[in-house]
């Protein structure tokens, strides 16, 4: 972060924004979003918020104490604005995302430092929001509006979407109807809406025409989209899979994150059929304990699982899994657990997210009258952790020697390197001319280390690249 007095004027009279993002890939989304949205008005992305003229944070509720969290970040924020005030260049805040929508008015009286609190369903209604807070009222907007924020919200220009690099995420869904008893989303974000395929597959056209190479479609429950094709027939995920893979330029596609339940026959074709679609899915099963699957209304049992996972399999042999896991769920007791080890053994993951159970306001689990011991989920915690890192470690053990297609997205840490993607999402590191970045390229795995891998370029140089892969520079 850079040191600029609070006071010091900015470069320019450009009124500048920084946005905080917490919490998942949908809220990235949704910060970049925020800004195309608030481009029209003149403002600018900032990376500190030092010089900012306002500042959002974009919150999530999904981890405990998400509220507290965004109200002790709100108490250091308070100091910065006194200064602004006192230097004569005022500061807007405004707090977004899923905490923003949990709260809504109730954030005004808790934090005086707020100007205006907007709900992830109403970011097309910010540049009113924020003109409304710059004259004084302290506007809340947490409704679901019946108008689609995404017709309502402009598209990114090219030069911005060159510089966010090439890959993206596009966000095809939104909500969730699932009612998993731990879980809040279905009360911040709403109801499963999917967008229409048309304005999607425009989308993604755009997004290509301005060099991104990997697109990764983001939804709550983004295996539940649904839509029409042209002709008007019904379309599902696995079908839009297909029409995005005849997009000249698309090199790759991802999908996240899915509910098992929606895993559906023309899912299992594109990961099949279409090498565009990334070997690698993220498939929560959160428990291996049918009983506490039941409790957690996941609506699928732990052999419907590994059923699932033998069918991607079969589709598609070189499939690496992700998913999610929580321990210590109300009730859950050690045999639960050891059906969850077992699973996790069952399935082998390449990389797994875990949490111990927490109880969030308004979720039914929440009121459940047996409660886990702290004590007792921590243990299990690091149990699963241990087992989970073993495999995530002896998977990126095999990738040592393999060569395999990296997207590169960056630049590397030293002069001269660039960093990107395998097709099992793992961080690469290699030395490759600059020329590169935005490519997807063949690289010789040469070790394997706790969070990422690095490799050699296969063909050495650019000149023996094949000359599709010759570069015209498409990131900034
Ligand atoms: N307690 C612990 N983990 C939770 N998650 C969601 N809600 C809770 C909760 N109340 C986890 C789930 C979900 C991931 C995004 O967060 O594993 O898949
Ligand atoms: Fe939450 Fe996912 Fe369950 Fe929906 S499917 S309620 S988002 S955990």
């Amino acid at each position: 972060m850079t040191s600029r007095h609070p006071s010091a004027p900015a470069d320019s009279n450009t009124p500048k924004l920084f946005i905080k993002t917490y919490g998942c890939q949908m809220n990235v989304y949704d910060s970049d979003r925020m800004s195309d949205a608030l481009a029209p008005k003149g403002f600018e992305a900032s990376t500190t918020p030092d010089a900012a003229d306002l500042i959002i944070l974009n919150t999530c509720h999904i981890r405990e104490k998400a509220a507290e969290k965004v109200y002790s970040e709100l108490g250091r924020l308070r100091a910065l604005k006194e200064e602004r005030l006192k230097a004569g260049r005022p500061l807007t805040i405004g707090v977004a995302g899923c905490v923003a929508q949990a709260e809504g008015e109730e954030m005004l009286s808790r934090a005086p430092v707020v100007d205006f609190v907007v709900g992830p369903q109403a970011y097309h209604r910010l540049p009113q929001l924020v003109e409304r807070a710059r004259d004084g009222e302290r506007p809340v907007e947490t409704d679901f509006p019946t108008e689609d924020k995404f017709e309502h919200l402009p598209q990114a220009t090219k030069q911005v979407t060159l510089k966010r690099g090439p890959a993206a995420f596009l966000t095809v869904q939104e909500g969730c109807d699932k009612f998993c008893t731990f879980c809040v989303v279905p009360y911040t974000r709403g109801a499963e809406t999917s967008r229409p395929m048309a304005r999607l597959l425009d989308e993604a056209r755009a997004l290509v025409d301005a060099g991104v190479r990997e697109i990764t479609l983001l939804g709550q429950n983004v295996n539940a989209w649904h839509g029409e094709d042209a002709g008007g027939t019904a379309s599902n995920l696995g079908k839009l899979l297909f029409a995005l893979a005849e997009i000249d330029g698309v090199d790759r596609l991802r999908y996240t994150t899915s509910h098992p339940r929606d895993m559906h026959d023309e899912l299992f074709a594109a990961h099949r059929d279409l090498d565009k679609v990334m070997p690698y899915l993220h498939l929560p099963v959160q428990a291996g304990s049918d009983r506490i699957l039941k409790a957690m209304n996941r609506q699928h049992t732990a052999d419907e699982y590994r059923a699932l996972v033998d069918k991607l399999r079969d589709a598609r042999p070189d499939i690496a899994l992700s998913g999610d896991f929580i321990v210590g769920f109300p009730g859950e007791t050690d045999e639960d657990f050891e059906a969850t080890l077992q699973l996790v053994r069952d399935v082998g993951y390449a990389q797994a997210y875990s949490f111990k159970y927490s109880q969030r306001p308004g979720t039914p689990a929440a009121t459940h009258d047996v409660q886990v011991e702290e004590d007792v989920k921590a243990e299990r915690l690091a149990r699963l952790q241990a087992l989970l890192n073993d495999q995530a470690r002896a998977f990126n053990a095999t990738m040592v020697g393999r060569t395999m297609d990296v997207l590169l997205d960056r630049k590397g840490k030293r002069a001269g390197q660039l960093a990107g993607r395998s097709p099992y999402l793992q961080a690469v590191h290699l030395d490759a001319p600059d020329a590169l970045q935005g490519h997807v390229v063949p690289v010789r795995i040469d070790a394997a280390h706790a969070n990422s891998l690095s490799g050699s370029l296969l063909h050495g140089d650019t000149a023996a690249m094949p000359a599709t892969a010759v570069p015209e520079l498409p990131v900034a």
